[in-house]
């Protein structure tokens, strides 16, 4: 029965005519991972905690006046964000894996100003029900803020922007798909793929990322926008 079922399925789809069904399908999915954002994906593990606070503590070292030993520090960035995306894998069976973020980047908009960057790509597979795996995406999402420092007063402020989130930033590349790559199943996967990415965005990564560099002092700020003025003195080809 099912067997005959998944076939009825899969034959509506190729003909594109089933496609309201799996966008209920992915509208469930959604609604499974907001109740989830809503609670605090930290809630399901607990690490996630731990690795953030390990992160601030990281950062904060940036600015220490002491020459810490150039050593292998642990790159707490990356698995913090795997750790989130390993939480909404298990969440929405959007398996998002391979995460790789190199490194958090200052670039220096004024003296006291910059653009903060933190630059994520992965790998995401997207499966439903009865079909399995669907399509095989590549995924770029570059998260990105602003960073002031306020001197009116005689405390300096730190000051950080909005981080932005509009779904086009998100890039996904169908890298595979068993159903052929331009058909209305590879569409849905698409496009729940980014809007499960767009949710984690706006509801994880950057509240994560506005704590973060409001947890850094004013001096602190100052000393890494200064680098980042010193770097891109030296290599005026910056990113982009
Ligand atoms: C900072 O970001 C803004 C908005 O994205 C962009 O227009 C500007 O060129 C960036 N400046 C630098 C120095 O990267």
């Amino acid at each position: 029965m099912v067997q005959l079922w998944k076939l009825v399925l899969l034959c509506g789809l190729l003909a594109g005519t089933s496609a309201s069904l799996l966008d209920i399908r992915g509208n469930d999915v959604l609604r499974r991972l907001i109740s989830g954002l809503e609670r605090g994906l930290d809630t399901f593990d607990s690490t996630i905690e731990i690795i953030f606070q390990n992160l601030k503590t990281e950062l904060e070292s940036r600015c220490s006046d002491e020459v810490v030993e150039q050593q292998e520090t642990e790159n707490f960035l990356e698995q913090l964000i795997s750790r989130i995306f390993q939480v909404v894998s298990r969440l929405t069976g959007v398996r998002i894996r391979n995460v790789q973020v190199p490194d958090i980047t200052f670039e220096a908009t004024s003296e006291n100003s910059a653009n903060v960057s933190i630059p994520i790509t992965a790998d995401v597979t997207v499966s439903l029900p009865f079909l399995g795996e669907i399509v095989d995406l590549d995924l770029n999402v570059d998260l990105q803020t602003t960073v002031s420092i306020e001197t009116d007063t005689d405390d300096p402020q730190v000051v950080v922007g909005e981080c932005t989130n509009n779904p086009e930033s998100i890039s996904l590349t169908v890298l595979h798909s068993r159903f052929g790559l331009l058909n209305d199943v590879v569409d849905i996967g698409v496009n729940l793929a980014r809007r499960v990415v767009s949710s984690v965005v706006e509801g994880e990564l950057c509240p994560r990322f506005r704590e973060l560099l409001e947890s850094l002092d004013a001096e602190c700020v100052e000393k890494l926008i200064g680098e980042s003025q010193d770097t891109t003195q030296q290599e005026p080809e910056g990113r982009r």
